[in-house]
């Protein structure tokens, strides 16, 4: 266990702009998503994923992927990734100015499949050709292993298979490996010992952890990594986000409720949660609901002194 000092820094990576709006129905102009972004960058967020460069037949909300990476004011010390799914999606997104991209591969074969159209071994093998470009052009690259936590069509998924393909992401040239709960299934005691696991092939400053709230358990397994050791975790303004080829994958962590968690527990994001919150509720207003993030509901605390 290595729980986290008083003061120790954790990394928020928000991931609202890309699998926050990838599955919604209602359609956000790329305006609002620019303002979007950008109200989660002043909020103190230094490393987002602004979008997807995925075929926009099959991701239609994010078809304006290279209209909203070429619209967004890139400020100093902040990290604008997008996820890419092969090399075209690569090609897009460098030419779209992007210098970050993450790469997508599912510890089960199904779902992979599903969501990218090809075996999880070929899906690998078309990823080098990609590595050797983003190494060779200097773009930093991050990889997800989704359903490392239980897949909506095979059920449980074997630890050494997400270890596996973790370790395969990193061979590549990934600098991190963010392991998702895609459709939010993992219980705390089920992260602590996956961290386990995988620690003995892969340090876990290399990790993050990427948890869908699909069934109220992301915030827990959240304190479950980090008190494993993971100080990076990915999250979605106002708890937005879903997987369409994974059926039942709902929100993700929302990142208000885990900035506010790490804040209260004296850790240092850098992020206003306040700000974070603002931006919930014009996301909300925007799609005509409510988010389901819990402190953008509840607004501020006003803490007072006890009464006389
Ligand atoms: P495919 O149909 O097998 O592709 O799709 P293809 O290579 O056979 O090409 C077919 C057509 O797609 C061609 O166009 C290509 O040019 C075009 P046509 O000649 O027919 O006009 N095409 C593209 N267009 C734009 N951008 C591209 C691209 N590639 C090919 N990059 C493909 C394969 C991978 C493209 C498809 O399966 C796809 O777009 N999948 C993305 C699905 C997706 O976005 N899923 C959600 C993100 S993953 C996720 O949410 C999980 C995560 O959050 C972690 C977690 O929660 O676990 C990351
Ligand atoms: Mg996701």
């Amino acid at each position: 266990m290595t729980a986290p000092a008083a003061g120790e820094r954790v990394a928020v990576v928000e991931v609202g702009p890309r699998d926050g709006l990838q599955n919604e129905s209602t359609l956000v102009e790329t305006e609002a998503k620019i303002v979007m972004i950008e109200g989660l960058v002043d909020a103190g967020i230094t490393r987002i994923e602004v979008t997807s460069f995925v075929n926009p037949r099959w991701i239609p909300p994010l078809a304006d992927q290279a209209d909203v990476a070429r619209g967004i004011q890139r400020r100093a010390g902040v990290e604008y990734s997008a996820l890419v799914p092969n090399l075209k999606g690569y090609e897009n997104a460098a030419a779209a100015g992007m210098r970050a991209v993450a790469l997508v591969v599912s510890a089960s074969e199904t779902h992979n499949r599903k969501n990218i159209n090809a075996g999880v071994e070929d899906t690998l093998t078309r990823y080098a050709e990609v590595a050797d470009r983003a190494r060779r052009e200097g773009v930093k690259l991050r990889g997800y292993v989704s359903t490392a936590f239980g897949c909506p069509y095979e059920g449980p998924v074997p630890v050494p298979r997400v270890v596996a393909v973790a370790e395969r992401l990193l061979a590549l040239g990934a600098h991190e490996v963010s392991l998702g709960d895609t459709i939010g299934v993992a219980s705390p005691r089920q992260v602590g010992e996956m961290l386990q696991a995988v620690q003995a092939a892969v340090p876990l400053d290399r990790i993050a952890l990427h948890l869908h709230d699909t069934r109220g358990t992301a915030l827990a397994n959240a304190l479950a990594g980090l008190e494993a050791g993971v100080r990076v975790f990915d999250s979605s303004v106002g708890g937005m986000g879903g997987c369409p080829y994974a059926p039942g994958a709902a929100g993700n962590l929302a990142t208000e409720d885990l900035v506010w968690m790490l804040q209260g527990m004296g850790l240092q994001t850098g992020i206003d949660v306040d700000k974070v919150a603002e931006v919930a509720r014009a996301m909300g207003r925007l799609l005509g609901r409510v988010l389901p993030g819990k402190y953008s509901q509840a607004g501020p605390w006003q803490a007072r002194p006890p009464a006389p």
